[in-house]
């Protein structure tokens, strides 16, 4: 695992980021770092924002106020896996590979497929209908169109909501292996487990306002967990105190 220390250039900067639909505030003034190498859980109820800040952070909405930079800036856009993918399902997952590699216009559409199919360990399934992969095959082939330019940050929203136990082990051996290897990830979810075996810090979203940036460890300790409560005890602690 890459050291994660503040003279560790972030790969991502995001300052007084705000977004607001009508009168609904669904982000209000967040900001945070990402360093390279680095997997940052966005943890928070339904409707805290999170789809929000990570579809500015791609993008894809326009913030009304704040900054996403990538202060390193010799590669690509911003990798953005959503929760609702537009892979086609009766393509093969090489197909798949190539028609996204085309909207990207990425240089040379042939090496990348090869690429990503070795990156993803899909090689053996290149030419399996997509529609007929197991669920977490699926993800990872979600993934490899989000990695598809290369980019220095991934954005996953609910990256393993529909995967059983053993998919899920399989996808975080596989977005271990991209943080290892450089790339800062940002996941949404539920799953504060998960959040806590994962991920080396986590945000705390809540009505749009980021509540908490730090370690698990740091959170359970913020929210004076009693003895013997995990974190998703700590985490729903620590919003009752705050008025969520
Ligand atoms: N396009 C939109 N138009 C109007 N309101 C929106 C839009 N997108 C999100 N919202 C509102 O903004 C708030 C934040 O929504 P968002 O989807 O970002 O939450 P979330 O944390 O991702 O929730 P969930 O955990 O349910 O996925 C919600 O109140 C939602 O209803
Ligand atoms: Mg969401």
């Amino acid at each position: 695992m890459l050291a994660h220390t503040a003279a560790l250039a972030p790969s991502l900067t995001v300052q007084g980021l705000s977004k607001s639909f009508g009168e609904r505030r669904a982000v209000r003034d967040v900001s945070f770092d990402v360093a390279r190498g680095e997997l940052l859980a966005v943890i928070g109820p339904n409707g805290a924002g999170k789809t929000t800040l990570l579809s500015m952070l791609a993008g894809i909405l326009e913030p009304d106020t704040g900054t996403v930079a990538q202060p390193d800036r010799t590669t690509a856009r911003i990798g953005w896996v959503p929760q609702q993918t537009a892979v086609y399902g009766k393509l093969t997952v090489a197909q798949n590979l190539r028609l996204f590699a085309k909207l990207e216009k990425v240089a040379d559409v042939d090496a990348t497929v090869r690429r990503m199919l070795e990156q993803t360990g899909l090689e053996q399934r290149a030419d399996d209908e997509l529609g007929k992969l197991s669920g977490g095959n699926r993800q990872r082939v979600n993934i490899a169109v989000g990695l598809l330019a290369d980019p220095p940050v991934l954005l996953l929203d609910e990256p393993s909501g529909a995967l059983d136990p053993r998919q899920r082990e399989r996808l975080w051996g596989f977005i271990t292996a991209l943080t290892d290897r450089g790339t800062a990830v940002i996941f949404c979810t539920h799953d504060i487990a998960e959040a806590e075996r994962h991920a080396h810090r986590v945000l705390v979203l809540a009505d749009g306002e980021a509540l908490f940036n730090g370690t698990a460890a740091e959170l359970k300790a913020v929210a004076d967990a009693d003895e013997g409560h995990d974190l998703e005890q700590a985490f729903v602690g620590f919003l009752r105190e705050r008025g969520h």
